[in-house]
């Protein structure tokens, strides 16, 4: 039976984000993929596969564009059997030493990396 799939940051085509997309959607199930800006490569996918693929504009660091992304959903579907929080955004900083890390930059790191996800949930 196909399930409904949400995959969050999956507009760069080279990522791990938008080839799950690919794979779910070859598998049968309907697929919600979340972006940031316009993936030509998913505007393709969308050619190919019509009403299984819905694509969103999220960014998971602002609780108003998440919380717009579920509104625009909820008109389509009643529920997600599967989320895949798979969007993050890594600070060169964290691969500097404790004392030479820009904390501004760690901390945003963290928000997306960790709040974002439980924005989307
Ligand atoms: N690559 C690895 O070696 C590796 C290893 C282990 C685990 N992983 C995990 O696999 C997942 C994907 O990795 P990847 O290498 O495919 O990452 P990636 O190429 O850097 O792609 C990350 C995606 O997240 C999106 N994103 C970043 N910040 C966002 C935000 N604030 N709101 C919404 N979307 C945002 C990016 O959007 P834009 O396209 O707009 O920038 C991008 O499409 C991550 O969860 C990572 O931790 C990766």
């Amino acid at each position: 039976m196909s399930q409904n799939v949400m995959i969050t940051g999956a507009g760069k085509a080279s990522g791990l984000g938008f080839n799950l997309v690919l794979r779910y959607l070859e598998a049968g199930d309907n697929v919600v993929a979340t972006i940031r800006k316009p993936c030509p490569e998913l505007d393709d996918l969308k050619e190919k596969y019509g009403d299984r693929l819905t694509v969103l504009t999220m960014d998971i660091s602002d609780t108003e564009s998440v919380l717009n992304a579920a509104a625009e959903l909820s008109d389509e579907t009643d529920h997600l059997d599967l989320l895949i929080n798979n969007a993050v955004s890594v600070s060169p900083d964290c691969d500097k030493g404790f004392f030479d890390a820009d904390l501004d930059y760690i901390a945003r790191t963290v928000d997306i990396a960790a709040v974002g996800a439980m924005r989307v949930i």
